[in-house]
């Protein structure tokens, strides 16, 4: 199994995500391996789920903002990163927005999971945002990570239906279901590079 291409996995929360792409590294879908779990949340389900596996896995101080990384922990972030020679920045339900260095550190080299078909509902609680709006299907979108939010290159999407008797609960609940079959499969197409962007498109070569 090749797995010389290296995840290095960002989460401040439960972990599922994390869970079914290591458990697809593990099963040989995705030929690549976790090298390394970052959390800004020292209590994060996705570092114990870590450490449960004997993975590396840290929590870096965030510093003093509430929405994204300080000057120091941005550093800290990318150095744990760049020892552990990560290939690609997995974003998991980190919930900090990330900037000029850490973008410029890993151009191009960072995706993201988002509980909606983007470019609607970008932001937080994407699922109620589409309850609230009343559409009938909605999903999960895998993409690039760029300086805007939930806006870099839509690398996969998988749609599910909304429900008259949906709650957020049950919605996210399906979401998730569909999470971690798309995450999965688009880290796997990137790990086989058979993935590459033109413009604001991806393309995946056959
Ligand atoms: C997922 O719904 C993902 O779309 C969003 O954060 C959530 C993370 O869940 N970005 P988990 O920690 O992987 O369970």
């Amino acid at each position: 199994m090749n797995n010389s291409f290296r995840l290095g996995i960002l989460g401040s929360g439960k972990g599922s995500n994390f869970v079914a792409l290591t458990e697809a590294c593990a099963s040989g879908k995705i030929p690549a391996r976790v090298a390394l779990v970052l959390s800004d949340v020292e209590g994060a389900g996705i570092l114990a789920q870590a450490r449960d596996r004997k993975m590396a896995a840290q929590y870096i101080p965030p510093g003093k903002f509430r929405t994204k990384l300080d000057e120091d922990a941005e550093q800290a972030f990318v150095s744990a990163l760049r020892e552990a020679r990560v290939d690609l920045v997995v974003l998991a339900g980190f919930m900090r927005v990330l900037k000029g260095d850490f973008l410029r550190a890993f151009e191009g080299r960072i995706v993201n999971i988002h509980p909606s078909l983007l470019p609607s509902f970008p932001g937080l609680a994407a699922w109620k945002q589409a309850l609230d709006h009343g559409v009938k299907v909605t999903g999960c979108t895998v993409h690039f990570v760029d300086a805007g939010v939930d806006a870099g290159p839509i690398i996969g999407q998988q749609t599910v239906p909304v429900l008259d008797n949906d709650t957020p609960d049950s919605l996210i609940q399906r979401i998730h279901g569909a999470e971690h079959e798309l995450y999965p499969r688009c880290v796997a197409a990137i790990a086989r590079r058979e993935t590459s962007v033109v413009g604001r498109r991806v393309i995946w070569k056959s």
